[in-house]
């Protein structure tokens, strides 16, 4: 791993302070709605690295090398806070990050086991998430902080994220995508799901059809757009500028487009190309 420190404060003076927000592609999409509708008047720039997802299933070093170029272009276009709307990159890279930038503020998404362990009643949790996430020490710590006593199912959704990358987000194709998975989280008898992905909130609903109205479904897309909004509001970046929601894409447009279309206050958003 790389020691440099890369924060050598490259962001152009006269960039409109923003907040900046990433995922290996269009899943992060889910938390920046969710920030939207808080933080209405934000300026915000959105990067969806399309073309390196899912970051799930590659290495680790070639995701955090992703993922500080990521932070690099976000910090030049004026990013004073940095959202890593992925709980597979936040898992892998988050502390990484925090070294390397130490001037930048990084609110990362995990999977919430604690928000499932309050609401639980039968003590019985699943989590559907990434294969990295599943394997990943610091899902272990967030049980072994958060649910002990409970039974935490954990279910690596192994190509799932790639399915609503591709822009199945509904129709059979997602039933058949989706059924693996859940029928282990049925098996497990919980009454708690998280949604340990940020892709995995595009399908909510279909996930909802298979495991019933009885299994409630956490996703913490809000809680992290309340933190934010605090950290922004003190930021002392917040202007009477018009704000702008930039979307970028490093690969195809198509799924995001899609999403958006999904999303309220940003069905218009212009979503362009780049290369980094
Ligand atoms: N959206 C990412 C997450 O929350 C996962 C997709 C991927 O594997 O790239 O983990």
């Amino acid at each position: 791993m790389k020691t440099t420190q890369l924060d050598q404060s490259t962001a152009d003076p006269n960039a409109q302070p923003c907040i900046g927000v990433f995922d290996s592609g269009v899943g992060g999409l889910s938390v920046l709605r969710a920030l939207h509708l808080r933080l209405p008047l934000a300026p915000m720039v959105y990067v969806g690295d399309v073309s390196h997802a899912p970051y799930g299933e590659r290495p680790v070093a070639q995701v955090l090398d992703r993922c500080e170029r990521i932070v690099g272009y976000l910090q030049e276009q004026g990013a004073r806070i940095i959202v890593v709307a992925c709980n597979t990159a936040t898992v892998l890279g988050i502390s990484h990050l925090r070294r390397q930038w130490p001037t930048l503020t990084f609110v990362g998404v995990e999977p919430g086991i604690k928000p499932a362990a309050a609401h639980s009643r039968t003590r019985r949790i699943a989590v559907m998430t990434t294969p990295t996430t599943a394997a990943s020490e610091r899902l272990r710590q967030l049980i072994a902080d958060h649910a002990v006593g409970f039974l935490v199912h954990v279910v690596p959704c192994h190509g799932l994220a790639t399915v609503i990358e591709r822009g199945t987000i509904r129709g059979p194709g997602l039933l058949d995508a989706l059924r693996p998975f859940c029928d282990r989280v049925r098996e497990a008898d919980v009454d708690t799901l998280v949604l340990g992905c940020t892709h995995y909130s595009f399908v909510a609903d279909t996930i909802r059809s298979l495991l019933g109205e009885e299994v409630n479904l956490i996703d913490t897309a809000s809680a992290i757009a309340a933190r934010v909004a605090s950290l922004w509001s003190g930021s002392g970046a917040v202007t009477d500028a018009v704000a702008v929601v930039r979307v970028r894409s490093t690969g195809s447009i198509d799924t995001m487009r899609l999403l958006l279309a999904l999303c309220p206050g940003l069905l218009e958003t212009a979503v362009e190309r780049l290369a980094i």
